[in-house]
Parts: structure tokens; C-alpha cells; sequence
């Protein structure tokens, strides 16, 4: 009697513990969202050539082209469904990282702030982390080396915490402080997985003539890849980025030969910028291609095209992209380079409503990203 009173106590308290662990894995997150399990278990291979995709939200991943995709940075809200869908499909999904410079000189802030990233990756099941910081650093600056290390100890917690798991960091179009971000750009590219280079804004700072350029001309691109490749970054480091979306800008004047004059809005010390445009997704610039003024042009200089069209109030825009012609381009470089891969800002810039000729738009810039057979 008293050993069967022993027994049901045992498995009574057994159940209760049972039931309270079940609870607290659900409170922490660890419970698996996806319908397989297995879904959960972090990315760990590596693919030869790299596609990175930005996400900013919203559902339109579910028709990404993901026959293409390595790795899925989420710069919107949380979905487990796209955490569950990447990982049947092989692909990472990485957070998003942001911390204030400031802050990171303190070495215990930014433990505790990679602490936190790591945490929030394994209660997501993520497989890493892009860091994205776009503040000003000035060389030789309590930053400028704290920046390093921040990256260095945060590439160091993944891949302990998570094996297999990808740390990144966005660096600008030019190692040239681009936009008074004056970072340590080899000491970065040493202490993570690759660096993303976003080859786009790249006239953030005008300081020749206020008139409306390409986005990402493709000489100005290449020369700053081969920059950072002279500074000593290996080419398997890079990953190129390139633009899904356009600047529109209203032309103060535009002539004949397309020159838009823009208005003067300043940036970090420049006297004018593609501040004074406004970005706009590729889907959207193909919408404008029937009712503008011009077609479709292609610039020789910047091999980029662009288009102008009347706005209802009469003025004149210009409006600067990128397309499958010009992506290509780019796309051969990384071939040649022998670059770690290519990615864009961002993945829900095109039209995914599926119409034919926005299908066709669509597919075109997907394949794009990868160079044709051999
Ligand atoms: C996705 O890309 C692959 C590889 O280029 C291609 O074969 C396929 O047709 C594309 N899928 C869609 C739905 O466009
Ligand atoms: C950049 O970082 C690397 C690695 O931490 C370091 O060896 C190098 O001295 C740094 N470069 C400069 C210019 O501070
Ligand atoms: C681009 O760079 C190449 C190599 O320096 C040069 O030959 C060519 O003229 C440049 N093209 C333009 C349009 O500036
Ligand atoms: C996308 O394509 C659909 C169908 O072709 C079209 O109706 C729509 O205007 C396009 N643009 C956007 C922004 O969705």
C-alpha cells in the first residue's frame, strides 16, 4: 500500500514537472513552430555562390524565387513561417543586427548586447545575424576599433552558440568613408563570415554638378570592388548588393540631352544628395514605363537606365534604376572577381501579383542574380 502511494506520488509530481517544463519551453520560445520539427534545427551547410535577400516583411517571400536563395535576412517583423519554409528550402534566415556606436565602446554593453542577439537567434531558430549599422565613425575613433570588435565577438558567440551558424556586416558602396562612415573595413571582413557590400546610393554625396545620376553606375561600382579586394579583403569575403529599387527625381530643369537638374538637399558635408529624390521599387518604375515620355533610355556613361516622365502638376522627373541589363553586368563582375556572391536591397521590390508581363519582370530579375549557364 504505501510503496503504490510512493509510486502514484512520484508519477504524479513527474506529470506536474512534466506539464511546468512544457510550459516554460513554450514561454521562452523554444517550442518549435514549424509543422516538421526537423524545420528547427539551424542551416549548417555552406552553398559555393551566396544569394542574400533582404526582407523588410510582409508576405511576398512566399513567392520569391527560391530556387536562388542561400541565405534570408529579416528586416521586418518575426515569421516562423518564413523561418520554416528558408530551412525546407535549405536556406539560412539571419537577424537583423543594430546597436548604437556610442554604446558598443563599453566591452560589457556589447557583451551583453550580443548576448541578447544570440538569445533572440536560438529562441527563433536563426542562423545568424546581418549587422547593419550605417552611423558615422571617424578613424582613430573609440568606435572606430570598437566597431571591429564588436564584430569579431559576435561572429565568435554564433558560431559557438549556433554551428553553422552566418554573421555578416553591410559596409558601404566605397571603403572612402562613404557618408562619414569611416570603418575598419578589413579588420571587419577578418572577423565575420562575409561582408555585403551595398553598391547602391551612390550619390548619397554630390559634389560636382546637383543633377540627377544613376543609382549604382556601373564603373564607379567596380572600381570600389577592386578597392576593397587591393586592401587586402579576400574576394570569397563579398558579397555584392545590388539595388531592386530607383531614385525618382523631380527636375528643377531638364534639357534635351536628359540632364535633370535636381534641388540642393545637403548629406554629412555634401551640398547635394539623392536626398533630394525620392526611392522607388522596381515594380513601380515598370508600372511608370507605358505612360512616360521617354521608354525605357540607357546611359553609356553610367550603364544604367533610366526614364522621365510629366507628373500631373507638370514637372519633369527622372527617375534612375537598375534592370536585368544592368544587373547582368554587375552579375558578371562577381563571376570574374570570383566574389563570395551577390544579394539585393531588397526582395519585395517587384511584382509578385502575377500578371504575365509583371511575371516576366519579376523572373527576369531573379535570373539576373546568377550568371547564365556555363
Ligand atoms: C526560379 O529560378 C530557376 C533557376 O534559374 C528557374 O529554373 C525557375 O524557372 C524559376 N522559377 C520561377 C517560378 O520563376
Ligand atoms: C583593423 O583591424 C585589424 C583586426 O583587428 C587590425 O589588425 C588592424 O590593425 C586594424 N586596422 C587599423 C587601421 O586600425
Ligand atoms: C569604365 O572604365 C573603363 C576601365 O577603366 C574605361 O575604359 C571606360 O572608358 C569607362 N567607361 C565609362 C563609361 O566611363
Ligand atoms: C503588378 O502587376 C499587376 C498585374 O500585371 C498590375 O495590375 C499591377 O499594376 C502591377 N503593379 C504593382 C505595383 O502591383
Amino acid at each position: 500500500m504505501e510503496t503504490l502511494r510512493g509510486a502514484a506520488g512520484v508519477r504524479l509530481l513527474l506529470a506536474a514537472l512534466f506539464l511546468l517544463l512544457q510550459q516554460l519551453r513554450l514561454g521562452a520560445g523554444i517550442a518549435c513552430p514549424c509543422q516538421d520539427p526537423a524545420l528547427c534545427t539551424p542551416i549548417s551547410g555552406t552553398r559555393e555562390f551566396e544569394v542574400l535577400v533582404f526582407d523588410i516583411g510582409g508576405s511576398t517571400w512566399r513567392f520569391y524565387n527560391w530556387t536562388h536563395i542561400t541565405t534570408v535576412a529579416t528586416f521586418g517583423k518575426y515569421d516562423p513561417e518564413l523561418m520554416c519554409y528558408a530551412h525546407s528550402r535549405g536556406a539560412r534566415v539571419v537577424l537583423k543586427g543594430d546597436v548604437l556606436v556610442t554604446k558598443i565602446v563599453d566591452p560589457a554593453f556589447r557583451a551583453a548586447w550580443i548576448k541578447q542577439q544570440v538569445d533572440l537567434a536560438k529562441k527563433q531558430y536563426m542562423d545568424g545575424i546581418n549587422i547593419d549599422i550605417e552611423q558615422e565613425v571617424a578613424r582613430s575613433s573609440p568606435e572606430y576599433d570598437a566597431l571591429t570588435a564588436l564584430v569579431k565577438e559576435t561572429t565568435e558567440a554564433f558560431h559557438k552558440a549556433i554551428p553553422g551558424s552566418q554573421v555578416t556586416f553591410d559596409i558601404a558602396w566605397s571603403p572612402h568613408c562613404i557618408d562619414k562612415r569611416c570603418y575598419n573595413y578589413t579588420g571587419i571582413a577578418e572577423s565575420c563570415d562575409f561582408v555585403f557590400v551595398m553598391s547602391y546610393d551612390e550619390q548619397s554625396q554630390v559634389w560636382s554638378d546637383c543633377i540627377a545620376r544613376a543609382n549604382a553606375p556601373y564603373n564607379q561600382t567596380i572600381a570600389a570592388y577592386e578597392q576593397y579586394i587591393r586592401m587586402g579583403i579576400d574576394p570569397k569575403k563579398i558579397v555584392m548588393g545590388v539595388p531592386w529599387y530607383g531614385y525618382d527625381y523631380t527636375c528643377l530643369s531638364l534639357s534635351e540631352d536628359h540632364v535633370c537638374s535636381i534641388a540642393k538637399v545637403p548629406f554629412r558635408g555634401a551640398p547635394c544628395s539623392d536626398a533630394a529624390g525620392r526611392q522607388v521599387p522596381y515594380k513601380l518604375i515598370m508600372d511608370r514605363v507605358d505612360t512616360s515620355l521617354s521608354g525605357i533610355l540607357w546611359n553609356e556613361e553610367y550603364e544604367a537606365p533610366y526614364l522621365e516622365y510629366k507628373a500631373p502638376n507638370g514637372a519633369f522627373h527622372q527617375v534612375w534604376f537598375d534592370n536585368p541589363k544592368s544587373i547582368s553586368l554587375k552579375a558578371d563582375y562577381v563571376t570574374e572577381a570570383g566574389l563570395r556572391g551577390i544579394g539585393m536591397w531588397n526582395g519585395d521590390c517587384l511584382n509578385y501579383s502575377g500578371g504575365s508581363v509583371a511575371e516576366y519582370q519579376t523572373e527576369a530579375m531573379w535570373e539576373a542574380l546568377t550568371p547564365e549557364g556555363p
